[in-house]
């Protein structure tokens, strides 16, 4: 399939994307705070419910993997990557090597992983891997984000766009604007402005094709430490006016993460942005990629324990036709 197709692929109606991506320190983040163990197998165990709950295939395109869970098998001893084709599930990977410090700023950072990318990406495209991640993560403070910032992690993302689709890999563009902070949503919308604004100069000056692309922003939304909130039509205007000023047409898709919102919040919103974007007639699909507001709940449920696998599966399922319903604006 070419990667344009597998970009449409992952952004077809009806369906989004599962980031289940988290790299150990993530995970173990997630774990720490329900008090399950830290281990491979608890990993293993976690996505293997997951990737084997029924009718995932209904709501799921695509799932972004961690690399450790590329080379796991489920609990049939199927790898992963296998059990997901089976299931007509494109997979997916987190290529980046996560946040570090940014050399001449002390309070910046920068996504680190382009050295030896390709390399990297021939391997995974030969285990059946069709998609990868980058997040660049732009933290707001009163002070930040800087100009400098902005231009590198762009430069940063743009250059592993086009190393991916040098290598036959839909590149998911994942510029993060951090909704921790006390800011306000104008402010959040101001810094996604000249983030977009960069990032769709690099890639154009770098030839990545759009149409090959699925772009994988934050909502606009104010801060988490903001008590002013919109109502959810007002923060759906502002997204979809947003995305129309600033998301060229070619790109086929926009399947936001949930970054921390409230599980409500990232299907009332998915839901009146899609509203708003066929009264408008936009030409994107406007789609999730949610990490946590798609898995929070049955992680909650799950606990690490044995007896609690199948009502955690009834509970990430739940959430899966939720989203897919919102993704459609119902
Ligand atoms: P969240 O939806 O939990 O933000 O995770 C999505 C993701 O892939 C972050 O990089």
């Amino acid at each position: 399939m070419s990667i344009k197709k597998i970009a449409k692929k992952l952004v077809s109606k009806k369906k989004g994307i599962l980031a289940a991506d988290e790299s150990n320190a993530t995970i173990s983040k997630r774990f720490n705070e329900l008090s399950i163990n830290l281990n491979e197998e608890n990993r293993r165990s976690w996505r293997n419910l997951l990737l084997t709950s029924q009718g995932i295939e209904e709501f799921i395109s695509g799932v972004i993997l961690y690399d450790e869970t590329t080379h796991q098998n489920s609990d049939n001893n199927q790898s992963f990557i296998n059990l997901l084709s089976s299931k007509n599930i494109l997979s997916g990977i987190k290529v980046d090597k996560s946040l570090h410090k940014l050399a001449g700023s002390n309070e910046e950072n920068i996504t680190e992983g382009l050295d030896g990318l390709s390399e990297r990406l021939i391997i995974y495209k030969d285990m059946g891997l069709s998609f990868a991640k980058w997040r660049a993560l732009i933290v707001i403070t009163e002070e930040f984000p800087s100009d400098y910032c902005i231009s590198v992690n762009a430069h940063a993302l743009a250059r592993y766009a086009a190393i991916c689709q040098e290598q036959g890999i839909v590149p998911i563009v994942e510029p993060e604007v951090f909704i921790e902070g006390k800011h306000s949503i104008y402010k959040s919308k101001e810094v996604n402005e000249k983030v977009f604004k960069k990032v769709f100069m690099e890639l154009q000056e770098q030839n990545v094709d759009l149409d090959s692309i699925v772009l994988k922003p934050s909502m606009i939304i104010q801060g988490d430490k903001n008590p002013d909130r919109l109502s959810v039509e007002k923060i759906a205007e502002i997204n979809i006016e947003f995305l129309l000023n600033n998301v060229p047409y070619e790109v086929p898709g926009i399947a936001y993460l949930s970054g921390g919102m409230s599980d409500d919040d990232s299907i009332l919103i998915l839901r009146k942005i899609n509203q708003y974007a066929k009264e408008k007639a936009t030409q994107w699909e406007i789609t999730f990629s949610y990490g946590r507001g798609l898995q929070s709940a049955a992680m909650y449920e799950w606990r690490g324990k044995k007896e609690n696998i199948m009502s955690a599966q009834k509970i990430f399922i739940k959430r899966c036709r939720q989203a897919s319903m919102a993704r459609q604006g119902l």
